[in-house]
């Protein structure tokens, strides 16, 4: 099977950072660029995150930075889960690649005008980039296969007790999205809750032994100990690379394809993410919700990016 032509938008952050290293490091698929959006933190402070990892995992794909704040122009950090840096918890090498002169969403269009097939948009962060993407090239639109983001969920939240992160971060660009009439997969908390460090994953870690796995294993205890600290969640889980492994393998992840709105107002529940599992609100279905997952098959397939992103050659 020839690899998928996919494009990264993120804002690393820890599980963003697992991320990079598995849509960079499986056979199935073929990495073509990485884009930035403030979310875990600023946008200085996630592009150079991102730089950062792509310089310890030989990640070797262009990364642009972009949108600092939300559409309507909202910006916030979550310093409570991945600390001062947005990705705190292990020293990280001085970025050796440069940063492309062009704006994520440019990249983005340069990147899908370049591919002969058309393009996967994995989005880890707030939507931003992908809502203005859409936006700014409509004409691009059906040169994209599919958008896959890490957000939102069918129950409860977790930046607001029910909006999740990036959803919340900036809800408007998630509209844009839903309402795209493009092909859709949610990654939210209900599946991304199934992915979790447990102290076995860190025990293959160890067994791994690569300064690559020895780094991942500081920053991903600083991230259980914050989780553990904010939801009384000792075994974190690592959102992020749910979205990316479900493309590697579809049997990854059990989904439904339902009607998916964000709730752009509400009182107490903007950023919500409506999931119409039982079709109550009569609408069309617009998005694949995924809600189960396969955690060992999860698991294998991280363990062994990170094995492979750790080789030096
Ligand atoms: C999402 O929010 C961020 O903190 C994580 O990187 C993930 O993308 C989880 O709600
Ligand atoms: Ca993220």
């Amino acid at each position: 099977m020839k690899p998928i032509p996919l494009i990264l938008d993120c804002d690393p952050g820890h599980d963003d950072a697992l991320a990079m290293i598995l849509a960079a490091h499986n056979p199935a698929l073929k990495l073509l660029g990485i884009t930035t959006v403030s979310g875990n933190g600023g946008i200085t402070k996630v592009t150079l995150n991102a730089r950062r990892v792509a310089t310890l995992a030989r990640i070797n794909v262009p990364i642009a930075e972009g949108a600092g704040k939300s559409i309507l122009g909202a910006f916030e950090e979550a310093n409570d889960i991945h600390g001062e840096s947005a990705l705190d918890g292990a020293e990280l090498p001085t970025p050796s690649m440069e940063l492309s002169e062009l704006h994520a969403v440019d990249l983005i269009a340069k990147l899908i005008r370049e591919s002969s097939e058309p393009v996967t948009l994995v989005a880890t962060g707030p939507l931003t980039n992908v809502a203005l993407f859409l936006k700014m090239y409509p004409d691009l639109k059906s040169r994209i296969k599919e958008i896959v983001f890490m957000g939102g969920s069918a129950s409860r939240g977790n930046r607001t007790p029910y909006a999740e992160f990036n959803i919340w971060m900036d809800p408007e660009a998630a509209d844009v999205v839903l309402r795209s009439g493009l092909a859709l997969t949610m990654c939210g908390l209900d599946v991304t809750h199934q992915a979790l460090v447990t102290s076995k994953v860190f025990t293959r870690l160890q067994e791994i032994g690569t300064p690559l796995s020895e780094t991942i294993i500081g920053l991903l205890k600083f991230f259980a100990k914050t989780y553990d600290e904010v939801f009384e969640m000792p075994d974190p889980p690592l959102h992020d690379p749910v979205a990316i492994a479900l493309l590697i393998d579809r049997t990854v992840v059990k989904s439904r394809f339902v009607n998916v709105q964000t709730e752009l107002n509400g009182t107490l529940t903007r950023g919500a993410t409506v999931v119409d599992i039982h079709g109550r609100l009569g609408e069309n279905a617009n998005c694949n919700v995924a809600l189960e997952l396969d955690a060992d098959k999860f698991w294998e397939m991280m363990l062994d990016a990170i094995k492979k992103a750790g080789v030096t050659k």
